[in-house]
């Protein structure tokens, strides 16, 4: 294909562009073959940190290392062409200093080629977002549910329920906005709240389980195809592949025992030479 073209990947300033009008459609992809299926689709692609529990069968994201993202945004760069690729910094890349955050994602967009990052942010991390962004690093936040805070939080729990809690969203998105993240990532509130949050701030915000008042949405696509036994309530099935899946390695089990698989249509008919 001709250089002038191939598709043209989403842009950071394509992102930005994006508040308030058609909603940005963003998913999670750990490896090449899924991301080359979705890429078509979406406008960004996270190699979320969400890859520990989902594929390494990790009770939380804070086993995640930063070898890991790198490996598995590798694997989303070779399958993706078209969509914004950001990848999750996990716990303990980038909370102890703006210096240690800016050595993790130069490391990360450098190994990956991946044009983003994204931080689960509060207002203690404003100061390490401005240090990235000023120095070329594009920041996407996080707030809301944080999932790295699981241990502080005592589970994966919905934010906002109380006044203080309102309030402490509202002050961690506008302080990641301010510090210069280009888009916000809202996890985990109720309607009104992601509503004012999407009002308050001037880049997008995505949500998940923060309802359609949001700029965009993402969800984990293992949750979306049904891979999960159990799914958080504001995900939607669009496919249920964990029966399918059972059903084939079922089905093939039986072929193999009962010596139907494989048949002849299924063999090499190499006739020798000479
Ligand atoms: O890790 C992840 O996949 C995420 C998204 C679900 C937003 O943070």
């Amino acid at each position: 294909m001709s250089k002038h073209l191939a598709p043209k990947r989403v842009t950071v300033p394509d992102i930005v562009a994006r508040k308030g009008r058609e909603p940005l459609v963003c998913l999670t992809a750990y490896t090449t073959p899924m991301a080359a299926l979705l890429d078509p689709y979406v406008d960004l692609l996270l190699v979320g940190d969400s890859v520990g529990m989902v594929l390494h069968g990790l009770p939380t994201p804070v086993g995640v290392t930063l070898e890991m993202m790198i490996l598995h945004g590798q694997a989303v760069m070779r399958g993706a062409s078209h969509a914004l690729v950001a990848v999750d910094l996990p716990f303990g890349s980038f909370e102890e200093s703006p210096e240690v955050a800016f050595r993790s994602a130069a490391r990360v967009l450098r190994k990956t080629g991946a044009q983003a990052v994204k931080i689960e942010t509060s207002e203690a991390m404003a100061a390490t977002v401005a240090y990235l962004v000023q120095r070329g690093v594009p920041v996407l936040g996080h707030v809301g549910l944080r999932p790295q805070s699981v241990n502080l939080d005592g589970g994966f729990k919905a934010k906002g329920r109380s006044p203080g809690e309102r309030e402490r969203v509202m002050a961690e998105a506008r302080a990641t906005e301010e510090a210069g993240a280009f888009a916000i990532v809202v996890e985990g509130v109720a309607e009104d709240l992601a509503a004012d949050v999407t009002r308050a701030v001037r880049v997008p915000t995505i949500g998940i389980g923060a309802s359609a008042a949001c700029d965009g949405q993402i969800l984990v696509t293992d949750d979306l195809l049904g891979m999960a036994e159990q799914t958080p309530r504001f995900v939607r099935r669009y496919a249920a592949l964990a029966p399918q899946i059972a059903e084939a390695a079922r089905a093939y089990a039986n072929d193999v025992r009962a010596r139907s698989f494989p048949g002849q249509a299924e063999v090499y008919a190499l006739r020798p030479r000479g």
